[in-house]
């Protein structure tokens, strides 16, 4: 069985996401892979609650707890570690990682972020795509690299930007799209449809037309 190990840090509905898509696909059974861990820096991390209710091991490790970025990160990997993982997901996971921790798992880190990357990295991701005038905004999967919002691209959905639109409405249909993208990237790298190839991602010919979509 593979292991997927999901990191949060705040209200988890991509991990609600990933969680419904693994029942709802059978994912032990169709591609043998399940959601072993989740794991937190926030104790309060509304989250939590459904790694809970889907009885998936949950453990907090409170980057508050220790003096440095490095330490925290050591510990991160420790609780990693001991779930032997093929994949790693940064589900809303708000904290920026060590070039160290980042390199040890290449190939199987990845990152879900709100924007069309290369476009609009870093926070407050719908203000600037609305500053900006972009027609079409949307959501990255991507592998993480040592760069902040970078590392090479997985999937993207695209989402029309309306007239009328403000930060809360395009924020809510890029939020949807994400739940569509990121279960289905996960399920394309578990199945050995998507890998990272000396730093480029390879996609498989039946694979490439879900990792480029358009959400209503
Ligand atoms: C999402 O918009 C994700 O793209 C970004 O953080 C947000 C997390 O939302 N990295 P949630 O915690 O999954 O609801």
């Amino acid at each position: 069985m593979k292991n997927i190990v999901v990191l949060i840090s705040g209200r988890g509905s991509n991990l609600r996401a990933l969680l419904e898509t693994e029942r709802a696909e059978r994912w032990s059974e169709s591609i043998g892979a399940r959601i072993a861990a989740v794991l937190c820096n926030r104790p309060d991390a509304a989250g939590l609650a459904y790694a809970r209710d889907a009885g998936v091991p949950a453990q907090v490790i409170d980057h508050r707890d220790f003096g440095d970025r490095r330490a925290f990160d050591a510990a991160l990997a420790q609780a990693i570690d001991v779930h032997d993982p093929a994949l790693v997901v940064l589900a809303g996971f708000m904290r920026v990682l060590t070039r160290e921790f980042v390199a040890q798992y290449e190939g199987r880190l990845i990152n879900i972020h709100p924007s069309l990357l290369p476009a609009f990295p870093g926070l407050a991701t719908h203000r600037q795509a609305l500053d900006a005038g972009v027609r079409f905004h949307g959501a990255t999967v991507h592998f993480v690299s040592d760069q902040v919002d970078a590392g090479p691209i997985i999937g993207q959905a695209a989402v029309i930007v309306r007239p009328g639109d403000d930060e809360a409405s395009l924020a809510a249909r890029v939020l949807a799209a994400e739940h569509v993208l990121l279960p289905r990237c996960v399920r394309l790298l578990l199945d050995g449809a998507v890998r990272l190839q000396q730093g480029r991602v390879v996609v498989r010919e039946d694979a490439a037309r879900l990792l480029a979509f358009v959400a209503e």
